[in-house]
């Protein structure tokens, strides 16, 4: 279909010029990170909700070239802070780089490390997120979210991307660890209590994928 050249009309129509967020994707993709940072109606999507939301303190599990995470930490309140987590090295420094460019590098905490210790760590020290975004291997989405549970408020919007992967969650027989990673989730978010969720298929210049939304009710 014509999912880029429809991406491409409504971007033209709906986005104001975003020179900053060009410039991080063009940056991105001449460090030669993977183009899967989300788009940038995705990203729009998860700026607005972060205003909507009146969110100021927010948590990104994946931060590739920094690309979402400049998105949402220019939604943000003065005061606000995002902590973003990166688990290879190389991609952090480079996102780094993106991020000092950025002129938001005093909202944005970048960790290098395993996303899980790093949640571990968060919530030893009490830290609570108005805002969760889980965007990185899709392995750990389960533990990602079970974590994210607890590092959240009531009222704590969850999104997490890419639950569908151009419909290859159908799949009987899952052979790739990421799609049984996401299967698991499935199987896990089902039992959960005390959420609301909804999940929308998306189409668009990445292809077909999509997002579950979750709300926390109360705190876990
Ligand atoms: C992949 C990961 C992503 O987060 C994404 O948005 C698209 C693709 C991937 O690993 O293939
Ligand atoms: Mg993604």
């Amino acid at each position: 279909m014509h999912y880029k050249k429809i991406d491409a009309f409504l971007s033209a129509h709906i986005l104001r010029p975003q020179a900053l967020l060009d410039s991080i994707s063009q940056a991105s993709r001449q460090a030669g990170l993977v183009p899967h940072a989300v788009s940038p109606l995705q990203a729009a999507f998860l700026a607005l909700l972060i205003r909507i939301s009146g969110a100021r303190r927010v948590l990104e599990i994946g931060c590739l070239g920094g690309y979402s995470a400049i998105a949402m930490a220019e939604a943000l309140p003065v005061g606000g802070s995002l902590l973003t987590t990166e688990i290879d090295t190389r991609t952090a420094a480079i996102a780094r780089t993106h991020i000092e460019a950025s002129g938001y590098a005093d909202r944005i905490d970048l960790r290098t490390g395993p996303a899980l210790a790093v949640l571990k760590e968060q919530i030893a020290e009490g830290d609570l997120f108005d805002f969760i975004f889980i965007d990185a291997d899709k392995v750990n989405y389960r533990a990602y979210i079970e974590h994210a549970l607890r590092l959240s408020r009531a009222g704590t919007p969850i999104i997490i991307d890419n639950i569908v992967r151009g419909g290859d969650i159908l799949q009987h027989d899952p052979s790739a660890n990421s799609l049984r990673g996401l299967r698991a989730m499935f199987d896990y978010i089902r039992s959960l209590k005390g959420v609301e969720m909804t999940a929308f298929q998306m189409v668009g210049e990445k292809g077909h994928d999509g997002m579950l939304l979750l709300r926390v009710e109360q705190g876990q």
